[in-house]
């Protein structure tokens, strides 16, 4: 059976997809099916599946024939490096995912929980009153020093500025060579390559002097940061990582986790202001001390606005998807924008209406937001926690407006998607006082008492 899909040329279907990524998906799947290709200028063609049935038999199909590794290696490689869990597959993948597991356990995620709360509240001290700003710098801004601060364990402020300078730099420069796959190739001094180069030269040489400093401290033994929990861990053949190891592995957890969540956060607010009834409901339920509306309107966030919404798999052997033979070297996509935006699985699905969580609980196939299967995100629980904390001290203690109410589009941003204007917002008068901290009952219970 021939794979249905539009005729057009690579260059015009990228085109679309650029323009109206989560219209583009939606709109061919009402056209083609649930199994539809799509083809790209650099990639050929993909292979979008949007139904929760066959992504379960993406997500569950064998590893050995579902290579994510050599797929994200594809975009990621140059960046993230050879021993990453993301562009590893088969065995070195799990022996990999094994270790970073644990650190980002919902357990032991919610040790973070005051340290994300001071960070929100240091960047909020920040804000102008009266005046439009982005709101989406400012996540950016947090979730960077949340990373820096739970995931690299550094304390000092100094070094912090440093890393969080290294880092900006850093993704600046990935940003091209991730998307022109073309330009990876010394094309002599002041070229993307060199630049890029360099500037992961700067960001390595600052890690590895991190892990230099954390193995020759006495204290270590007792840090809970998630380096200091790699540097204790231990293959199943009893050997630590390596430094080359932690090294692609800690700028993994900086790529894959702090723009996402910050993204995810500017999506949240950008909705809530133009949901007004939800943005009260939500203050209404924090107000009483309750967390399920806060979980709802995360969840609710990340299906309606998918941070993430190419997770591809590349077939090291033929394999048959909704009765479609493909080949060996096929990219099968499960079109994470296509099954959240599906009438028949979220009536109304343009709506932002976190209730629609306790109606019944979705097909863990139906909300896909942080991927699945053996590679579903490391960082999710971590992820929904983080945005839970932040979240609810931006909505209790903000007075916000949208800079303007027409909503903000979708743009792609490199391997994201984001609000057009970074969630354009106004600070109607000064922060109310923080009402109680991390430790007080109410916020401590809603905390614990949702999964993390
Ligand atoms: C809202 C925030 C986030 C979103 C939407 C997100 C989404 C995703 C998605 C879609 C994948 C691919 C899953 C697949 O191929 O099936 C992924 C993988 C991954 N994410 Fe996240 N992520 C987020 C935050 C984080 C955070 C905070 C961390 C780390 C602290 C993290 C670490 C990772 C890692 C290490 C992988 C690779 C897993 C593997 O290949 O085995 N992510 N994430």
């Amino acid at each position: 059976m021939a794979l249905p899909g539009s005729k057009a040329p690579a260059f015009v279907q990228a085109a679309r997809y650029v323009r109206d990524p989560l219209g583009f998906l939606v709109r061919y799947r009402k056209r083609y099916g649930d199994v539809f290709s799509v083809r790209f200028p650099f990639f050929g063609r993909i292979v979008y599946v949007a139904d929760p049935q066959l992504v379960k038999d993406v997500f569950t199909g064998s590893p050995a024939v579902f290579h994510a590794g050599e797929a994200n290696a594809t975009m990621l490689e140059p960046a993230l490096g050879p021993n990453s869990v993301l562009t590893l597959d088969d065995e070195p993948h799990l022996r990999q995912r094994k270790l970073l597991l644990p650190p980002f356990h919902g357990e032991r995620v919610r040790r973070y929980g005051e340290l994300i709360e001071a960070a929100t509240r240091q960047d909020m001290e920040t804000w102008p009153v009266d005046e439009p700003f982005a709101l989406r710098a400012h996540t950016q801004r947090i979730t960077l020093a949340v990373i820096l601060r739970a995931v690299f364990g550094i304390r000092d402020e100094a070094r912090i500025d440093r890393a969080a300078k290294l880092i900006d730099a850093f993704s600046e420069r990935v940003t091209t060579i991730v998307r022109f796959p073309i330009l990876r190739r010394d094309l002599g001094p002041g070229s993307p390559w060199r630049r890029f180069v360099a500037a992961r030269e700067a960001l390595d040489a600052f890690i590895y002097e991190e892990v230099a400093l954390r193995r020759a401290e006495a204290e270590s033994e007792k840090r809970e940061d998630v380096l200091s929990l790699l540097l204790r861990a231990r293959h199943e053949d009893g050997s630590p990582m390596s430094d080359a190891e932690l090294r692609d592995e800690l700028v993994t957890v900086v790529g894959a986790g702090h723009e996402t969540t910050a993204t995810g956060l500017a999506w949240a607010m950008e909705r809530l202001l133009r949901n007004p009834q939800a943005l009260g409901r939500l203050r209404e339920s924090l107000a009483r001390g309750h967390g399920d509306y806060l979980e709802a309107t995360v969840k609710e966030t990340l299906r309606a606005r998918p941070v993430i919404i190419d997770v591809a798999r590349k077939l090291t052997a033929p394999a048959t998807i909704g009765g479609h033979r493909l080949p060996a070297g096929s990219f099968v996509v499960p079109a994470i924008a296509a099954v959240h935006l599906r009438d028949d699985l979220y009536p109304d699905p343009e709506q932002f209406r976190p209730e629609r969580f306790f109606e019944g609980k979705a097909d863990t196939y139906a909300w896909i937001p942080f991927g699945g299967g053996i590679r579903r995100c490391v960082g999710a629980a971590f992820a929904e926690f983080e945005m839970r904390i932040i979240l609810r001290e931006f909505v209790t203690r903000a007075a916000l407006r949208a800079a303007d109410p027409a909503p903000e589009k979708v743009k792609v941003r490199n391997i994201t998607l984001a609000p057009e204007h970074g969630t354009r917002v106004v600070l109607e008068r000064p922060l109310t006082r923080p009402d109680s901290d991390y430790a007080t009952p109410s916020a401590a219970a809603w905390a614990s008492s949702h999964s993390a």
